[in-house]
């Protein structure tokens, strides 16, 4: 009887660790996942953005917002990427999403590839993830490891793109409870705005701010008001909502830490990166944007662990790897 017992009791405790053991190798990552079954993945990524960035450097920004509008939705899934069907309502129409995000095409290209010399192995998530790394490195930014063997949801939802993807008229306190609510720390969020050296923001989205407090935030010097109003005559106070202007007005090409000196300067272009620096209950965020101005080895250091850390945020529902970025599997 007893022995009968330890045995079953055995069984079950052998069970629930196998169970748990399984269940976290979905979710595992590891810098090995493709060494067998795809060796040339990581090669391949790179040689397409290379050649994307070549031609247009903002793809570089593209790529790397889509890998963390992805992971703020359900985990790092590859669910933006899904596109509206009959039955699948994807992320694409999320308020911080629509007319904005951009860049699927260069995924589907890059897809191709993959799946010519391995189909049906290499995930849309993990796509993201290393032309993410790629597109830092080829705008003269920090290298890292990545960490792979995400799989793509079968789902997407529009509603928590809606709720947890940041907005640039957030406060710093939502920001930051946003981004302890995905595991990232207040110093992992202060470096990864630091993405917002590169790439461009539309007019809708800084004119509050260019109408706003920028003259308040800035040292209104000559070359302050300067940019000032060269951005007013972009963005007026009425229509032209789509129109461009780079976060990092010195160099929007470079991956660099002049972002943060611009904060310094009270010249961010969105509030939300202006509210780093600037916020009365900042004190710790304004000591890091200091820190990444002064020491750009410590923003690379910083930016590339919390990349991995972002990029770490999985999906429980595990999922499939899609033949399709933009579709689930038939
Ligand atoms: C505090 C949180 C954040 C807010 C409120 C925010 C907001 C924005 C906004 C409003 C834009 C311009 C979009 C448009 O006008 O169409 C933008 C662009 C961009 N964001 Fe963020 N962002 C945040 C964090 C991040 C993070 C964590 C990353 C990457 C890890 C990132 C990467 C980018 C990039 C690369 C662009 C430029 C995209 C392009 O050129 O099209 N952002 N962001
Ligand atoms: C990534 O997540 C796993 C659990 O899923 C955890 O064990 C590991 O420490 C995480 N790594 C980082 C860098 O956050």
């Amino acid at each position: 009887m007893y022995s009968y017992l330890s045995l079953a009791l055995m069984i079950y405790i052998l069970g629930v660790l196998g169970s748990r053991g399984s269940a976290q190798d979905v979710s595992k990552l590891s810098l090995k996942y493709y060494d067998k079954s795809c060796p040339n993945a990581q090669q391949l990524v790179r040689t397409e953005m290379e050649c994307a960035v070549r031609e247009n450097p903002r793809n570089a920004a593209l790529m790397l917002r889509l890998h963390f509008h992805d992971c703020f939705v359900q985990g790092c899934d590859g669910s933006v990427l899904l596109d509206d069907t009959e039955t699948l309502v994807g992320e694409k129409k999320a308020s911080q999403n629509l007319n904005s995000l951009i860049g699927f095409d260069l995924v589907d290209r890059i897809k191709n590839q993959l799946e010519g010399e391995c189909p049906g192995v290499v995930s849309c998530a993990d796509l993201l993830a290393i032309a993410a790394r790629d597109a830092v490195i080829l705008v003269g930014g920090p290298y890292w490891d990545v960490p792979v063997g995400r799989q793509d949801s079968k789902t997407a939802n529009l509603e928590k793109a809606n709720t947890d993807i940041p907005a640039p008229t957030q406060n710093l306190f939502a920001l930051v409870t946003n981004f302890l609510g995905k595991g990232l720390s207040v110093q992992d969020m202060v470096a990864l705005v630091g993405s917002h050296t590169i790439g461009m923001a539309r007019c809708v989205n800084f004119r509050e701010r260019i109408y706003g407090d920028f003259r308040a935030t800035s040292d209104s010097d000559l070359n302050s008001m300067a940019y000032l109003s060269k951005l007013q005559s972009l963005c007026p106070e009425r229509g032209h909502d789509n129109k461009l202007s780079p976060m990092d007005y010195v160099s929007p090409n470079m991956f660099d830490n002049i972002f943060y000196r611009s904060l310094l300067n009270g010249k961010g272009l969105l509030n939300s990166d202006q509210e780093m620096y600037s916020s009365f209950t900042g004190i710790e965020t304004a000591k890091l944007v200091k820190t990444y101005a002064a020491d750009p080895l410590a923003f690379f250091k910083h930016f590339s662990d919390a990349m991995v850390k972002m990029g770490n945020i999985t999906n429980p529902e595990g999922g499939e790897v899609r033949k399709n970025c933009r579709f689930v599997n038939t």
